[in-house]
């Protein structure tokens, strides 16, 4: 296939590096990230933050005009009604947000959330024009007994049901072992890397090799400054889900640092 090609239709041009703050942060320590974030200037990145959603609004005023987007941790998948304490994609998306994650695992298993219900996540994002960043992994026991690629596959063919395949084509897919995240013990880069590779294949089988390879599938799960760059040359790994590591600016900006040299180097590489 033609690399400029496959290039040129993809919904990001380049790496995207997403920092999820889950439920961390005060007035004051969101509005020191803010005035820090504001200042980015990675061309060769997308970057987007996804802020608790009582701070939605002071990130997207503070970041307007900056190259960092913003997104929402959770939706309730209906765009309104009698769901006290929700918010719904349509609401994120008319403040000016881009992205809303689903399926996190910390949603699966707090909330209950299952696959049915984060595949009608998936469809109520992208009804209200955002992107849906969906996260699939495996438990540790799971990894351990060899279950994880038909761990993936299920919450992959959940999609099926609520999902066309122009929507497919929309996703971001991001892959978070569980084991990984939060625990300061990423997966191997060599590990992740074949594990996107399967998720490619899926992809492949639902849209075509040349659809397929447009879908951005990044790796989340104790990545830091120290990583970074070991996911980033991976061949399909697409860019980076970070936590804890958000939260603090100048492992942030290292990490997006990587990121944006890792992709010049391959570049390099591949001239
Ligand atoms: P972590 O979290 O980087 O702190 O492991 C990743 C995530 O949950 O998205």
């Amino acid at each position: 296939m033609d690399e400029r090609q496959t290039l040129v239709n993809r919904p990001f041009p380049h790496p995207l590096v997403v920092g999820n703050w889950k439920m961390n942060g005060s007035l004051q320590s969101v509005h020191g990230l803010l005035e820090a974030l504001v200042k980015l200037d990675y061309p060769q990145l997308e970057i987007a933050i996804l802020p608790p959603s009582l701070f939605t609004l002071t990130a997207l005023m503070r970041l307007n005009g900056s190259q960092v987007s913003v997104g929402a941790q959770n939706i309730h998948p209906q765009p309104y009604g009698a769901h006290t304490g929700e918010v719904s994609a349509a609401m994120f998306s008319e403040l000016g947000c881009r992205f809303a994650l689903a399926g996190h695992s910390e949603r699966r298993t707090d909330q209950n959330e299952s696959n049915a219900e984060v595949a009608a996540k998936c469809a109520a994002i992208l009804k209200a024009n955002m992107t849906p960043i969906l996260c699939v992994g495996e438990t540790f026991d799971q990894y351990r007994n060899d279950q994880t690629e038909e761990v993936i596959e299920s919450q992959l063919n959940a999609l099926l049901a609520n999902l066309t395949e122009k929507n497919l084509a929309s996703l971001v897919v991001a892959y978070e072992p569980i084991w990984a995240i939060g625990t300061g013990k990423s997966a191997t880069p060599d590990y992740a890397d074949r594990v996107h590779k399967r998720i490619r294949l899926w992809l492949t089988r639902q849209l075509g090799e040349e659809v397929a390879n447009t879908v951005c599938i990044i790796y989340g799960g104790s990545v830091n400054s120290a990583n970074a760059r070991d996911f980033m040359v991976q061949s399909d790994i697409g860019g980076l889900l970070v936590g804890g590591a958000s939260l603090n600016v100048s492992e942030f900006c290292k990490i997006l640092d990587s990121a944006s040299t890792s992709l010049l180097r391959s570049q390099e590489e591949r001239k």
